[in-house]
């Protein structure tokens, strides 16, 4: 039985959902990009919920949260700012903040991945031992294996090799360069399985399927065909409410074993175009 249940095992058993919604976050600080809209302001809900406090990062103001502080994530001086204005003792850090496909290639990759990166190797030393990191990735990252050249590539570069990326890579155009921003983030997350492990400090990433937030229209227009599929195929699309909860586990003692995982909040869609490749149903 899971430890949750015990508590209530006298009373009746605990179903899986009202296990989730007992994980609690009591006493935490953590730290939330992205945290002015969507699935941002969605995780800063659930984790006060469950008793943490939030600093939400935005470059847009953030409502609803103990303390907000501004950032651009385009500027590396403003990242870098950021860093210095933070607490110590974080137990928490939830890379949120992205940008949609039809965004400059460079302000995509830059936004998606080498902001991401850079705080988090900024606010390492700065976080609670113990603490989760949590990258939001996407099911756009999928093809991680099948584009390792270019993922290993990207995440070779410094910052201001972005340009030059984007030219050799030929990314001006289309949405490619959210798939490989979120392609590189998975693959990131997987590296560091184990960098801090001294600490305790882990990182995860999670990689939803389309959700309605205000840059969904913005994906189902980019990526034409690809985006039909899921709509033919979904009962409905998700809300920041399905992926909010699983970042919130991720966040928690809970989730201690997770190191470097991919967690998939898709309404079926990955496992839908996994078999699919296999000619499969
Ligand atoms: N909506 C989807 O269908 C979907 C699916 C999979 C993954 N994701 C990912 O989820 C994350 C959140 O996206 P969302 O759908 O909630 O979108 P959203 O537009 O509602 O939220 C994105 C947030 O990031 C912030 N942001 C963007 N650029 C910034 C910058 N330069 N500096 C500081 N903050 C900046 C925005 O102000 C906004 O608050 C993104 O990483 C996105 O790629 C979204």
């Amino acid at each position: 039985m899971l430890p949750g249940c015990v508590k209530y095992g006298g009373r009746r058993r605990q179903r899986w959902y009202e296990y989730i919604s007992t994980m609690d976050l009591e006493g935490a600080s953590v730290i939330i990009t992205g945290a002015a809209s969507g699935i941002g302001s969605a995780v800063a809900s659930v984790v006060r919920e469950r008793g943490a406090s939030v600093i939400g990062v935005d470059r847009n103001p953030v409502d609803d949260v103990d303390e907000y502080l501004h950032v651009d994530l385009l500027d590396p001086a403003s990242v870098d700012e950021l860093i210095r204005a933070l607490p110590t003792g974080a137990a928490g850090l939830c890379n949120i903040a992205g940008v949609a496909p039809s965004r400059p290639a460079a302000e995509v990759l830059t936004v998606n991945l080498l902001a991401l990166q850079r705080l988090t190797l900024g606010m390492v030393p700065k976080l609670a031992d113990g603490a989760s990191i949590v990258n939001l990735a996407s099911m756009a990252g999928n093809g991680w294996r099948e584009n390792l050249d270019q993922v290993q590539e990207l995440l070779s570069i410094e910052w201001n090799g972005i340009d030059r990326l984007v030219e050799n890579l030929d990314l001006t155009d289309g949405p490619r360069s959210y798939f490989l921003s979120k392609e590189a983030v998975i693959v990131w997350t997987m590296q560091h399985r184990w960098t801090w492990r001294d600490r305790g400090i882990r990182m995860n990433c999670v990689s939803p399927g389309p959700i309605e937030t205000p840059i969904l229209p913005d994906f189902l227009e980019m990526l034409g065909e690809r985006a039909q599929e899921s709509v033919r195929n979904m009962d409905r699309h998700g809300k920041p409410e399905d992926v909010a909860p699983v970042v919130a586990f991720l966040l928690s003692d809970e989730a201690a074993w997770f190191r470097g995982a991919n967690l998939t909040p898709d309404g079926g869609m990955g496992s839908h175009l996994a078999l699919k490749s296999f000619g499969l149903q």
